[in-house]
């Protein structure tokens, strides 16, 4: 079945936020961000642009109804600034005017004076100065300490990685209307209706019940609508409260790029050892992620760092901390792994260290050493794995040995352009981090005439929920797809919502949607048994009709419900899913974090020409774990369209704060995104079926994040080209490997390799220093 948003999409009348009609009167905001990152506010001057033509009201943190907070895990983040600006670009006053334009006009009259405090933009920095959003955490399994002892082998170093910016192709915005008795509709681009609900509520001092917010779809949130839509919503919804006006922000592009926190760059150190055949004995990695001014969602994310640092690997005795450090950067967010990728990154670097020194390749580490079913995590879930499955697949079908041949056999033919190889494995969880969001509901009306409307807390930001859903109803009820309708998310339909994220979105309002169909669909086989005079086992709905005992009746589906009605059987339900099996214990920090793991094994082949640093990837061919896919086409788009962001992430986005915290890569001609001649030649995907027992809905195992990790491979395989044209080349473990950091490389000077190899009763040799 094809996305359902298929026609409207090529056609261009699919509904964002900025295609909402505009009511007369509607007022535009805009939004005065602080110029400099971190200080004391003197005074703040907005006494021009109060007099501007067209302006309504400029905002400031007195006009806040409500609490002037934002801060979702941690209450650390005022919607407006009041005595001290954090980062370059905080909101501190809200301009609302009657035109988009005055608005901006407006904003740019405004004067503030900053008395300078000092900026911090590295986390080992911060954490130095004792600048932590958490204490920090850390998951043990075995003991490292002792375990040190039984290595043959042991490697240390540090792995970095930027951050990346969500650069979702719909900015952020909110429209936000005011309704009788003093309620508010809110219009949001948002993956969290209710994040945005509670934020609005929050400002206003409203009741939740009288603040409904709706969403149509996204043009991509990529995470970064998790929790920062809240802001320009939350400004919008105070100035329409205290306006009674109705009021819209939609941010430009740059706006944007300065003003919301990206993924979080992480700096690491990791120490890796491994017996004398190469399988992992200990690993300890300490990770420093850099959050930015205030929480946002940085401790949820540093837990998942946490639970995916050894990847798709089995190592008995592993200790690993977090710190989640306060610097004066916007706060960082969510992103499309959340954590995840960044701590994957660091144990394929410690991979990686480790064979270059012993002068192998990565492969013969990872495939030893690969979770097997029943092995346990460090946070102490037991394993039910496909990662060999996966990775052996790759190997025959791509037939990677005789690539590894065909490279070999390039490389020594050509001086100037190199080939490298690299695989990637996956394991990725499935589950928000946070037990008690693994909720959802569904509320499901068929109506007489036979169609049937299914809301759900799910929001579509193009990786096709809406579809699979609206599947899981046509398939409950055996009925043609065309009568079903997935409504707009609305929080007054659905309440209490998780956000759309953690890949889970599918699942939970999926199983949701399953549940309430069933229930309908058993009360309709009792009014088609009383009809039919049988007895209600014997009944089924197939292709739209009542089947009795296998045979078809002449009862059809929208006669079914129209005698139900009649006969007064409720047509309608609501149901509730709540995941089951997950739980967590943050004391212990073990338990069953997750309903289940997504495997998967990527081959990467890039070309790099070594006389100008730049290059190309050649081909990624992958063997995903989808268990049973419910949707091919809309998963192979999801893996595709993770691969290419994966590779944007490693490769060419280059985040740069400068030393005052002043974000550089501001614009789209200084932060360069793949776009079609950057992605891969080609990209092959091969589904590893599998139809173990799983908790996906219809065994349909969650496809949004997992294949963005794949694209740490391209790194790697970049890494192992740079080494065909230098083998002793220096190459930091420092992502995102740009074209200009790939000529340093080519023609760095040799690395003291020797040093590095540290025999387990030889003196401590830190390699930091040279990594
Ligand atoms: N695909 C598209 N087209 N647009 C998006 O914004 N977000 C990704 C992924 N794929 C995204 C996407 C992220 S970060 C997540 S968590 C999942 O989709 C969320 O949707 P799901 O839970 O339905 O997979
Ligand atoms: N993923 C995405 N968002 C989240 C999570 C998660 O695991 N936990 C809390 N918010
Ligand atoms: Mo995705 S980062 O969980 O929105």
């Amino acid at each position: 079945m094809k996305n359902i948003d298929s026609k409207t999409h090529t056609r261009g009348k699919s509904i964002y936020l900025d295609d909402i009609p505009l009511l007369q009167g509607t007022l535009f905001g805009a939004a005065f961000g602080s110029p400099i990152a971190h200080g004391i506010i003197r005074s703040l001057n907005i006494s021009v642009a109060e007099q501007m033509p067209g302006v309504i009201k400029v905002f400031t943190a007195k006009d806040v109804t409500g609490e002037n907070q934002i801060g979702g895990i941690i209450p650390d983040e005022p919607l407006l600034a009041e005595h001290e600006v954090d980062f370059c670009g905080m909101p501190v006053a809200f301009v609302v005017a009657q035109s988009d334009d005055a608005a901006r006009a407006a904003v740019k009259t405004i004067t503030i004076d900053i008395e300078p405090l000092p900026v911090i933009t590295d986390p080992r920095e911060a954490k130095a100065r004792g600048e932590l959003i958490v204490p920090p955490r850390t998951f043990s399994l075995g003991n490292v300490d002792t375990a040190w002892q039984a290595c043959e082998y042991i490697f240390e170093g540090i792995a970095e990685t930027n951050g990346q910016e969500h650069l979702y192709i719909e900015t952020q915005g909110a429209y936000v209307i005011p309704q009788e008795n003093g309620a508010l509709k809110v219009y949001s681009s948002t993956q969290g209706p209710t994040a945005v609900q509670r934020a609005s509520c929050r400002v206003t001092g409203l009741p939740m019940h009288l603040v409904e917010v709706e969403v149509t779809r996204l043009g991509g949130g990529f995470g970064g609508k998790e929790d920062q839509a809240n802001t320009w919503a939350a400004l919008c919804a105070l100035a329409a409260h205290r306006l009674r006006k109705p009021v819209k922000y939609s941010l430009h592009r740059m706006e944007d790029m300065a003003m919301t926190g990206k993924r979080h760059p992480y700096s690491s150190d990791y120490k890796i050892g491994f017996d004398k055949d190469l399988k992992m004995v200990a690993y300890e990695a300490t990770f420093y992620q850099n959050a930015g001014a205030a929480a946002d969602l940085s401790p949820a994310i540093m837990e998942r760092t946490l639970l995916h640092c050894t990847n798709s690997y089995f190592i008995p005795n592993v200790k690993a901390t977090a710190y989640s450090c306060r610097t004066h950067l916007p706060p960082n967010t969510a992103f499309r792994g959340f954590g995840g990728p960044q701590s994957m990154f660091v144990i394929e670097s410690a991979i990686a260290k480790a064979a270059d020194t012993l002068g192998i390749d990565s492969a013969v580490i990872q495939k030893k050493n690969l979770i097997k079913t029943g092995d346990e995590f460090p946070f102490g879930q037991k394993a039910v794995s496909e990662a060999a499955e996966c990775w052996k697949k790759a190997e025959q079908l791509y037939e990677v040995n005789s690539i590894r041949e065909g490279i070999k056999d390039f490389n020594s033919k050509n001086q100037i352009y190199k080939k490298g190889l690299a695989l990637m494995p996956v394991c990725f969880g499935i589950s928000f981090t946070n037990t008690a969001m693994n909720q959802a509901r569904s509320l499901v009306h068929v109506y007489f005439d036979g169609s049937v409307s299914v809301s759900t807390g799910a929001v579509e930001m193009g990786q096709g929920v809406n579809t699979k859903i609206l599947q899981v109803a046509a398939i409950v009820f055996s009925i043609h797809p065309d009568r079903v309708k997935v409504q707009t998310t609305s929080t007054s339909r659905i309440a209490n919502t998780s956000p759309s994220a953690a890949s889970a979105t599918a699942d939970l309002n999926g199983k949701a949607t399953y549940l309430a169909c069933t229930r309908i669909l058993e009360r309709l086989k009792k009014v088609a048994a009383e009809e039919l005079g049988v007895d209600e086992n014997l009944i089924e709905l197939k292709d739209e009709y009542v089947f009795v005992n296998n045979v078809q009746s002449d009862l059809d589906w929208k006669k079914l419900v129209n005698t139900a009605h009649l006969k007064r059987v409720g047509i309608s339900e609501h149901a509730n899913y709540a995941t089951p099996e997950i739980y967590f214990d943050k004391a212990k920090e073990k338990g069953h974090a997750f309903s289940y793991h997504v495997y998967g094994t990527a081959v990467t082949v890039v070309t790099v020409d070594c006389l100008r640093g730049i290059y190309e990837i050649d081909a990624v061919k992958v063997v995903h774990d989808f268990g049973t896919s419910m949707n091919p086409a809309i998963d192979i788009g999801q893996i595709e369209g993770g691969i290419v962001q994966g590779i944007g992430w490693m490769t060419m986005e280059e985040i740069i704060y400068d030393k005052e915290g002043k974000l550089r890569s501001n614009a789209l001609s200084t932060y360069k995104v793949p776009d079609i001649y950057s992605a891969p030649k080609e990209i092959s995907i091969d589904f590893l079926q599998s139809d173990k027992d799983n908790l996906a809905i219809f065994r349909s195992k969650a496809v949004g994040e997992p294949p963005f990790m794949y694209g740490i491979g391209t790194y790697f395989a970049l890494r192992n080209a740079i080494k065909a044209f230098n083998p002793l080349a220096h190459i930091p473990f420092n992502a995102p490997m740009t074209p200009e950091k790939t000529l340093l490389a080519l023609y760095s000077n040799p690395q003291p390799l020797s040093k590095e190899i540290k025999r387990k009763d030889e003196e401590a040799v830190t390699s930091v220093a040279i990594n």
